[in-house]
């Protein structure tokens, strides 16, 4: 093939650049996860103020020598929009602020993600996606159990550094959208129990108690998850395999479940929820927080989360994000008659399931 047949040398550098980027993007995630490691984020906020990049290097306690690669980190997190920066009009001098992406990036925020981040981006879990192309060609279900020999779970459980990350960064996660969704949607109403099947740390259920004090919550996952929590005065907790079994309640609970699982483990997991409930007359339901993939999703961001989301968890877990029509044929074979869908929290849903 001729280089650039009938094509401007426009086009073709632009076209060379984008196939650049793609190689270099794991450069974000990077330079991200450095950010935090060095503290970056709480750094800019106890300051109290713009932070010039002097007073940064000082605050960090670096060698001078590492100034200008502090510059430099800096300024490529501007320019992706973790931080932004601002030029004093009295004296020209160019500072640092937080963005609203890098205040969940604070200790103190209630919805902090940098525990994600660093459990996300240990390298032990980054290791599965070097053997992704191998992983098409094999039976073996993800990359994951091909490169570790051991599920998510599993390796999750052996490595307290990256499990402890993973836990409080989903429960910190949890606190966010559940935050919204008592506040602002009605779907806990009416209910007189609950139990939030893998439900980890039991963050979701605590605020589903805490504002609805007439339900009686179960926060129900697996023995080991269940052995390490504190116990509450407000929400019970319980061991098991939803595989196997569901307490009964009013209403099944599933945020952030559903996605981590094949169609035929959906099923298997949505029958033992339906035995759990009672009739859509006396009030049983399924309530799903997950994503519903849009094709024409209009905001590209939200999007590219989505897609993201769907190959994460391909890697780890086999699992995959869904869109409605693939929603519904597991509603269907799993028994259930009606759902409604409230795509109300960014990149995710609120699905309430009928039986
Ligand atoms: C992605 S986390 C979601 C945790 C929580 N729902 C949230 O959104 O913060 C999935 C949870 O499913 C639990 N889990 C995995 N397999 C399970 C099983 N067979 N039975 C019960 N829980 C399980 C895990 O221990 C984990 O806490």
């Amino acid at each position: 093939m001729a280089l650039g047949e009938g094509e401007g040398s426009d086009g073709l550098l632009k076209a060379q650049a984008h196939v650049w980027n793609h190689i270099l993007n794991f450069i974000n995630s990077m330079s991200l996860k450095c950010a935090i490691q060095l503290g970056i984020p709480d750094i800019i906020h106890h300051h109290g103020r713009p932070i010039t990049l002097s007073e940064l290097v000082a605050a960090l306690s670096l060698p001078s020598s590492k100034t200008d690669y502090v510059g430099r980190l800096m300024r490529i997190l501007v320019h992706s929009g973790i931080f932004a920066g601002q030029t004093n009009n009295e004296n020209l001098e160019y500072s640092y602020i937080l963005t609203p992406s890098s205040k969940f990036l604070l200790k103190d925020h209630p919805a902090n993600m940098s525990p994600l981040v660093l459990s996300i981006l240990d390298p032990i879990l980054l290791m599965p996606w070097h053997v992704l192309s191998s992983c098409f060609g094999q039976d073996e279900p993800t990359s994951f159990e091909m490169i570790h020999d051991a599920s998510f779970w599993d390796i999750v459980g052996r490595h307290t550094e990256i499990g402890n990350n993973f836990n409080v960064g989903m429960a910190n996660d949890s606190h966010f959208v559940m935050t919204l969704v008592v506040r602002e949607y009605e779907v806990f109403q009416g209910l007189n129990s609950l139990v939030d099947v893998g439900g980890g740390t039991g963050a979701a259920t605590k605020m589903i108690a805490e504002a609805f004090p007439r339900i009686k919550c179960t926060s129900y996952d697996l023995p080991h998850v269940v052995a390490t929590l504190a116990e509450s005065a407000i929400v019970d907790s319980m061991g098991g395999d939803m595989f196997e079994s569901i307490p009964h309640a009013d209403a099944v609970f599933l945020k952030w479940i559903l996605h981590d699982w094949g169609d035929e483990d959906c099923v298997k997991i949505l029958r033992l929820c339906k035995e759990a409930i009672p009739s859509r007359e006396e009030g049983g339901k399924v309530i799903i927080v997950d994503m519903v993939v849009k094709e024409n999703m209009g905001d590209q961001e939200l999007r590219e989360t989505q897609l993201f989301f769907d190959m994460l968890m391909m890697v780890d877990f086999g699992g995959k994000e869904r869109n409605e029509h693939e929603w519904q044929k597991i509603f269907q074979d799993a028994g259930f008659t009606q759902y409604k869908i409230q795509p109300v929290l960014g990149a995710r849903s609120i699905i309430e399931l009928y039986p």
